[in-house]
């Protein structure tokens, strides 16, 4: 497998002593979309920051496209891009010619027509000669993302770049993140909205604590760890459930209309023949039948749920 970014040991102090990541192996694969999860304070920024080469490592190694990212930190940093999480940009410069300068620092040559292709795919052409400090919370949002692919990168690290955006720009931004794709970046992105993670993704990483607890392809992952629930609606309401039923996961609703049966989909079969065969053993007549599966939020929720009970020592949540 061909790794664009290595992260090998790497573990971070910062200054008043505490551990912000711990031993952080994470290999991101050439052209994937990588989703970072991890709940508020979990590591997600300093990990990036770490990457991105604005927070020093405390030990341990990363190299990005085969540079070493403090020996060789020009090389490294000049294929990547970064959205922060935090609106950094000043404000009496104009949208175009911040773009226009970002671009500069890299030292790429001016090209006036990609740049306008940027502003336009995010819908700022219109702005190009608004002052920064004239833009909505939103726009300036677009900004840093015009800013972190001014230069052409092939990683681009996007930290909650829908944080605080409305739906329309969260559209425009998955979009435009797919776009990237298709041409080859690779996308490394923090959010807090798991169901995004989940449509948009191609592996999940979960941090915690300062600890990566998985990393996953996110289809093996829901196939995994997913559980789906069986619902059967009864034509009439039972008071408990039948003791013949006793062996399976059920609960049976308040008002005793539907029975609810939770199974995992890596068993070897779900038992749901067996159960259909002892429900109606059991005098209970079915109105109807469905199944729902877990979401990726169920799943991170667990984990990370998880890993404070076992964990009493690790950042609890
Ligand atoms: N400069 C710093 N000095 C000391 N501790 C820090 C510093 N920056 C971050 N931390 C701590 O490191 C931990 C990880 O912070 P980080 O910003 O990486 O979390 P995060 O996963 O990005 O969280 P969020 O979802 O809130 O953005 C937190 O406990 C935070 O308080
Ligand atoms: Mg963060």
């Amino acid at each position: 497998m061909d790794n664009i970014v290595s992260i090998k040991d790497v573990s971070k102090v910062y200054d008043n002593g505490f551990a912000a990541l711990k031993n952080v192996d994470l290999d991101i694969r050439r052209g994937e979309i990588l989703a970072l999860l991890g709940p508020n304070g979990a590591g997600k920024t300093t990990l990036i920051s770490a990457v991105t080469g604005i927070v020093s490592i405390s030990s341990g190694s990363i190299t990005v496209d085969g540079f070493d990212n403090v020996k060789q930190y020009r090389q490294a940093r000049s294929i990547i891009g970064l959205v922060p999480q935090e609106l950094t940009i000043g404000a009496f410069e104009t949208v175009w010619n911040t773009v226009r300068f970002t671009r500069g620092l890299f030292g790429k040559k001016k090209n006036p027509a990609y740049l306008e292709k940027i502003l336009r795919d995010l819908s700022l052409w219109d702005k190009k000669d608004n002052q920064l400090r004239m833009l909505s919370g939103g726009m300036k949002r677009r900004v840093l993302i015009a800013k972190a692919l001014s230069h052409e990168p092939d990683i681009l690290f996007l930290d909650e770049p829908t944080a605080g955006v409305d739906v329309e720009l969260r559209k425009d931004m998955w979009r435009l993140v797919s776009d990237l794709r298709e041409s080859g970046v690779t996308i490394i992105l923090t959010t807090h909205y798991i169901e995004e993670a989940e449509e948009i993704a191609d592996r999940v990483a979960v941090i915690n604590g300062g600890e990566i607890l998985l990393i996953e392809d996110k289809a093996e992952l829901m196939a995994k760890l997913g559980k789906k629930q069986l619902i059967v609606e009864l034509k009439s309401p039972a008071s408990a459930l039948p003791e013949s039923l006793a062996d399976y996961d059920l609960s049976l609703s308040e008002d005793g209309g539907s029975i609810t049966y939770t199974y995992s989909t890596t068993a070897d079969g779900t038992g749901i023949t067996g159960l259909l065969q002892r429900l109606s053993e059991a005098g209970l007549m079915l109105k109807d039948i469905s199944t729902t599966q877990s979401s990726l939020e169920d799943i991170f929720v667990d984990l990370v749920k998880a890993q404070a009970t076992t964990d009493p020592e690790g950042d609890s949540l």
